[in-house]
């Protein structure tokens, strides 16, 4: 289970051993917002000049199925993208847009992260706010 500070309206989850990831490999992550239970992830690019972590709720904007069914991969080395095991539709991983897929456009949740050290620090929703995403009308990725 990963720390977790709430402040009401967002709370930070650490997702340890996150900060140590290489190129392509993810970590799953679960927390609680009014009452439920979300799962996401966190996944490090290393393309060129890009090397970032990323973090993306395991949540499709097509029909909202879990992204990996449960196989704990998110990433495609083949396509470079963020794909979905249902009917395949891939998002970029920098920014969550669906390019390739019945979801064209739409977006994936995406949430503020940070390394440090071996771990990361994920910013999520809490409370209510976990309830308001819209995917059609996405936060701004954060730099
Ligand atoms: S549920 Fe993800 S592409 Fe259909």
């Amino acid at each position: 289970m990963p720390d977790a500070t709430d402040s009401g309206r967002e709370q930070e989850i650490r997702v340890v051993g996150a900060g140590a990831l290489r190129h392509g490999e993810s970590i799953p992550f679960t927390f609680v917002a009014a009452g439920e239970t979300f799962e996401g992830f966190v996944l490090r690019y290393d393309e060129g000049p890009v090397d970032t972590l990323v973090a993306y709720r395991n949540w499709c904007p097509h029909v909202g199925t879990d992204l990996d069914m449960g196989s704990r991969r998110f990433y495609s080395r083949n396509v470079g993208r963020i794909y979905c095991h249902t009917h395949g539709a891939q998002f970029q991983v920098i920014t969550g847009e669906c390019d390739f897929g019945p979801c064209v456009g739409l977006h994936l949740e995406r949430y503020a992260v940070r390394a440090v050290g071996a771990d990361a620090l994920v910013t999520v929703p809490a409370g209510d706010s976990a309830a308001t995403h819209d995917p059609e009308n996405p936060p701004e990725p954060a730099d």
